[in-house]
């Protein structure tokens, strides 16, 4: 009989599958995935029509990326962070952060390399790191202020180190990282040799004074730094996976190598769309930022309401909810739990842990608020019963 790849064997259905077929069979308020249920800027949806319309961007993009595309990433990293990149030369577009994050590992990392992966993590690190026949090495951020320990973090490096990939703001926890966190970071990469993968997609979702800091900015960082961004978070339109990688190009050379091999090009009006979009004044952002901030708040109404602690998410647009006050069990009997009796439907986050290591989240479980305002209010009335 012919049977899957024994490298895919472990990997199972993803989470967000399982609680969204849950979340329609008990009709129940979706706080699952990270996907808002509204669209991004209308200029951006017209610009893609007129792509399509206009012909000529109706067949393969260049493989590295539309040229207009690949300039308003590298004029973007200019503006907000005063980068220079090579908009020929240091800048991929990809079929989302996804593939981004793909290909950087592809295009940078060795079979038999170890590769630091921070978890909780986005899910697609490890399968990503595992498919390169790589080792995976976890450092924790700690709970409740989700923290990692400077220790831990440099016992996990050593000469076998090739890679590590960090995430502020960090999903699920809505941490973002300090300069001082991210210092030492760069110090541990300098000293090793290593590469980082920075996994910025939700860089214009930071709260009050936080401030979003790409690692690439700290000295010395550039080149040995793949960053990476999306345009389902920074535009809210997470159904045309666009994403991108910028950085050094002796990196980039790397992550379109793998790239080119992976899906050779992408979606050539959904870049356009996406060029028109960098190109939106400084209100757009001030105004996602507001949109944003407006949830957030609703979203901690309803957690005090329900009696689950938590520390106020500083970016993206999650927030990990401790339920041990109101539940007796796991976040995985939790989430069951909320989706069926509640009609909320949540995230267990121990599936973002090796299993090792399971224990640090499950009292935990994250909640999305790229959601309507009237769905995050009714979720917290649903979720007010938790507390009787
Ligand atoms: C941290 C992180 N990285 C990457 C992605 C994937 O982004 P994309 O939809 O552009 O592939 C997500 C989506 O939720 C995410 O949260």
């Amino acid at each position: 009989m012919p049977q899957i790849a024994k490298r895919v064997m472990p990997f199972g259905t993803t989470i967000f599958t399982e609680i969204n077929q849950l979340a329609a069979q008990y009709n129940a308020v979706n706080l699952g995935q990270g996907k808002p249920d509204f669209d991004g800027p209308p200029e951006a949806v017209q610009a893609f029509i007129d792509a399509l319309q206009q012909g000529g961007h109706n067949q393969y993009a260049p493989g590295p990326g539309a040229p207009a595309a690949r300039q308003g990433v590298a004029n973007h990293a200019e503006k907000h962070y005063g980068l220079t990149v090579d908009p020929d030369q240091g800048v991929v577009m990809t079929p989302g952060a996804t593939e981004a994050v793909f290909a950087s590992i592809m295009g940078l990392v060795d079979a038999g390399d170890e590769v630091i992966i921070i978890q909780p993590f986005f899910d697609s690190y490890v399968p990503g790191v595992l498919m390169a026949g790589a080792t995976p090495v976890f450092v924790s951020l700690h709970a409740p202020d989700w923290t990692f320990d400077e220790a831990e973090l440099r016992a996990a490096f050593n000469e076998r180190t090739r890679a590590i990939i960090i995430n502020t703001p960090h999903n699920p926890t809505g941490r973002v990282f300090t300069r001082e966190e991210l210092a030492l970071i760069a110090e541990l990469c300098q000293q090793y040799d290593v590469t980082v993968i920075s996994d910025e997609v939700y860089e214009h979702l930071v709260f009050g004074d936080n401030v979003h800091i790409p690692i690439a900015t700290l000295p010395g960082m550039f080149e040995r730094t793949v960053t990476i961004g999306s345009a389902g978070k920074t535009f809210g339109m997470t159904g045309w996976k666009i994403g991108w990688a910028y950085g050094d190009t002796a990196l980039i050379k790397g992550v379109w190598s793998a790239h080119q091999y992976i899906a050779f090009a992408t979606n050539h009006p959904a870049q356009l769309a996406v060029a028109h979009a960098f190109k939106l004044g400084d209100d757009y952002y001030a105004n996602y930022r507001a949109v944003y901030e407006g949830k957030r708040q609703r979203i901690m109404a309803a957690l005090d309401g329900a009696g689950i602690s938590y520390t106020a998410p500083q970016g993206t647009y999650f927030v990990m909810g401790d339920f041990s006050a109101v539940f007796d069990g796991d976040d995985i009997a939790f989430s069951r739990y909320a989706v069926a009796e509640i009609g909320v439907a949540v995230i267990p986050p121990t599936t973002f842990y090796h299993a090792a290591h399971r224990h640090l989240g499950q009292n935990h479980v994250r909640f999305s608020f790229a959601k309507h305002d009237e769905q995050i209010d009714e979720a917290a009335r649903r979720l007010a019963r938790l507390k009787q």
